[in-house]
């Protein structure tokens, strides 16, 4: 037996084993799973296996080899339906996520009679989605409707072709925040020689360092992350270490990070941007923005770092941010593009105050990140008790669950964001203990 059929035959296996996590209601799928091998043979079905497995990891891995496509269909149904219909699942949500990150089709899930009824009555909105989301947590159903919104997919066509395109699966990991996605894209689909610097503004919560740490994983290119508020003198930026908060702390120092990787991509992160001690500091970096060379100190030949992404993470202007919210007269819908734009130009002139005019204008963009949404906060709420409850989630009674997730959100602190409804949620888990 060759190496790929072997790892069939455990994959398969080991779903024979799995097969009480098929409901007795579920017949179509559950024979399935119990015939022979041979009875399922085109197209294979690996992605079946992948899902089956309840391993998010496997199913990552099959789908970025090629060896399966997000779109496969699992018996009759799309992947995407199998994966939602099957109540059993304990990484359900981390599957469903995983198929549309790969660019699973949500019109699979779409309910005929629903569109039709939306088709008539002119108004567009999740109704047209299945019954197969009525069940589902909050954060599951965000991502789908959020996959399946003209808006998503109009901003991920802007990169669709590009080197950045691996970014779209962001919407996965970030929650709300669609207009700084949708600019990020704009601005990286612009043809430009100069090097790529971009500022993430705006409140405490909101997903700043998240975007900034996922960059350079989606797109699989390096990263180092500078604590920017540690740093006292001139060069102290170059021997930084990273400090990336979920990896290991490493020992190399930006300026090895650079000449390692001296003319290719890579990203540097540069974190808390605006609470460094010293203006000076900010100085060094006037050279590698403006012409993508670094000289470390003097007489130090120039290194090439024109294909660094430079992601400056601050709370400038988060003051202007919810005071644009407020203003708003829909403060419950999300940001229109010209009020998002309109906020863009309120924030500049405040980083400019802050950093200073000579070193803003170097940088591509500044992007601030804004308030969430009740669906947005309900999405945070639900991802915090997967993350907090591990495995007991499954076991849960949906009631706890939707209990926990909608009484979070009396405690959601604005100028907090996410790390408020994390806390809520931990402290209503240790309640129900
Ligand atoms: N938009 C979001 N979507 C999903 N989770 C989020 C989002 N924003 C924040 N979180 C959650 O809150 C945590 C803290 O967020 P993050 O570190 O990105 O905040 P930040 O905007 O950088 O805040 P600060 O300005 O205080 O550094 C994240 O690790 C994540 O768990
Ligand atoms: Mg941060």
């Amino acid at each position: 037996m060759d190496a790929p059929q072997c790892r069939e035959s455990s994959i398969f296996a080991s779903q024979q084993k799995r097969q009480s996590i098929v409901s007795a209601g579920q017949s179509h799928r559950e024979s399935l799973l119990i015939e022979p091998v041979h009875a399922i043979a085109t197209p294979r079905p690996t992605l079946l296996f992948a899902l089956a497995s309840d391993d998010p990891e496997e199913v990552r891995r099959v789908l970025e080899s090629g060896e399966a496509r997000p779109n496969d269909d699992v018996g009759p149904q799309s992947a995407l339906a199998f994966a939602l219909a099957n109540d059993q699942l304990k990484n359900k949500m981390q599957m469903v996520k995983m198929l549309l990150a790969y660019g699973a089709d949500t019109s699979a899930l779409r309910d005929p009679e629903a569109e039709e009824q939306e088709e008539r009555s002119s108004r567009r909105g999740s109704g047209r989605l299945s019954k197969l989301l009525e069940n589902v947590d909050p954060a599951t159903r965000y991502y789908i409707e959020r996959a399946d919104s003209p808006q998503t997919r109009r901003a991920s066509a802007l990169i669709h072709r590009s080197y950045f395109r691996p970014l779209t699966r962001v919407r996965y990991d970030l929650i709300g925040q669609d207009r700084v996605l949708e600019q990020l894209f704009r601005v990286l689909s612009m043809p430009s020689m100069a090097p790529i610097v971009v500022l993430l503004c705006g409140p405490s919560g909101h997903g700043k360092s998240l975007l900034a740490r996922k960059f350079g994983s989606l797109l699989e290119v390096p990263t180092h992350t500078v604590n920017m508020t540690t740093l006292r003198d001139t060069n102290d930026i170059w021997k930084s270490h990273s400090i990336a908060p979920h990896e290991d702390p490493s020992d190399v120092s930006l300026k090895d990070f650079l000449i390692t990787n001296e003319g290719k991509r890579c990203v540097v992160v540069l974190d808390e941007i605006e609470k460094t001690h010293n203006e000076k500091i900010l100085s060094s970096l006037l050279m590698p923005w403006e012409y993508g060379r670094c000289s470390f100190e003097a007489g130090y030949r120039h290194v090439d770092v024109s294909k660094v992404i430079w992601l400056g993470t601050s709370n400038i202007g988060h003051d202007l941010v919810f005071e644009h919210q407020d203003k708003r007269p829909a403060p419950e819908t999300q940001l229109s593009r010209e009020e998002y734009v309109d906020l863009m130009a309120l924030l500049r002139p405040r980083v400019s105050e802050r950093l200073g005019p000579s070193l803003l204008s170097r940088v591509t963009a500044v992007l601030p990140f804004v308030s969430f949404t009740t669906d947005e906060k309900m999405a945070i709420a639900a991802e915090a008790l997967h993350a907090l409850s591990g495995d007991a989630v499954s076991t849960m009674p949906p009631a706890t669950r939707d209990m926990i997730v909608r009484t979070s959100l009396n405690s959601y602190i604005p100028s907090e964001g996410a790390r408020s409804l994390y806390r809520a949620v931990s402290i209503l888990l240790l309640d129900t203990l």
